[in-house]
């Protein structure tokens, strides 16, 4: 028995941030083989088809959309085009997030608020809209994407991100008591230092001089794994929290870092 058969997902932010495996598309082609249709929505219309097409190869289901989070009125018809063409909502991804370099002294406001709209905001508006159909579908699953960021500080200085992320925990835990009773649970994926395209296409330049290796290496050994994770172990965590496994898991947190956050660091060490 597949673990998500018969189920709808609706995953926002689908694509990924560059060729290769970010989290939403090893979170939706992972969600296809366990039997879910899955309707990826992106900003990245591209990057959205080639995750569809990864999906289709495998034999898997799936549709997608355009959506920028930013805009509200554009999540309302990213969850009414889900609904049209699946006709029910029971998994919801909110993957769509990313860091902005700066502290409080050297960060615009415009680069914080922006930070706000595409790592907790949305995600206020997409349940807003996905819980009330969960509820009179009878229940559902909402996974949440924050970041070991938000438990303590790593290294590079995110403050908005750390603090959106932050603030997503509790979104999640505050919502899931609020409809436990509905049976639409509420859970969130943390996760640490993962080798996905976003450290070739921005973190190298960000951190280290677009050495794209070096950081690699640093990563690599700050774990007491002696690794970074993949996308493929968000997507499990992800596919956990979401399948009848975790029927009785709300408002939880699980972090996927290789041990990172269970260490007592030394600060600017970690990236
Ligand atoms: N990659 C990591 O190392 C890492 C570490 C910790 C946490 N995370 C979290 O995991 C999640 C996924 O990160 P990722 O780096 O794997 O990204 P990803 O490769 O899964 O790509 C995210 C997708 O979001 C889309 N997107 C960006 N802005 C959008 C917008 N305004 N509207 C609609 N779509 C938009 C992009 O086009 C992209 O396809 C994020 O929430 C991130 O904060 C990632």
């Amino acid at each position: 028995m597949r673990r998500l058969e018969g189920k709808v997902a609706l995953v926002v932010g689908s694509g990924s941030v560059g060729p290769g495996w970010g989290n939403g598309r090893a979170i939706s082609v992972l969600f296809a083989r366990e039997g879910a249709k899955v309707f990826g929505a992106d900003r990245n219309l591209e990057a959205a088809a080639d995750t569809q097409r990864l999906i289709a190869e495998e034999g898997g289901t799936s549709a997608i959309g355009e959506v920028d989070v930013t805009d509200p009125r554009s999540i309302e018809a990213m969850v009414e085009a889900c609904i049209k063409t699946y006709g029910r909502i029971d998994v919801l991804v909110n993957n769509v997030g990313g860091s902005a370099p700066g502290d409080v002294v050297s960060m615009p406001l415009e680069v914080w608020d922006r930070q706000f709209d595409t790592n907790i905001r949305y995600v206020f508006l997409t349940c807003k809209h996905v819980i009330p159909i969960m509820v009179q579908q009878g229940g559902g699953a909402i996974v949440n994407l924050a970041s070991i960021a938000a438990l303590a500080h790593f290294g590079p200085d995110v403050v908005a991100y750390s603090a959106a992320k932050a603030g997503l925990i509790h979104f999640t835990r505050v919502t899931a008591v609020r409809y436990a009773r509905d049976n639409v649970r509420c859970n969130i994926v943390v996760p640490g230092l993962m080798d996905t395209p976003l450290v070739e296409m921005r973190l190298a330049n960000e951190r280290a001089g677009g050495d794209v290796e070096a950081l690699r290496r640093r990563r690599n050994s700050q774990p007491p794994m002696g690794r970074m994770g993949t996308a493929w172990d968000v997507a499990h965590a992800a596919l956990f929290l979401a399948s009848n496994e975790a029927r009785y898991i709300t408002g939880a947190e699980l972090v996927v870092d290789g041990g990172l956050a269970a260490t007592v660091r030394l600060a600017g060490d970690a990236n």
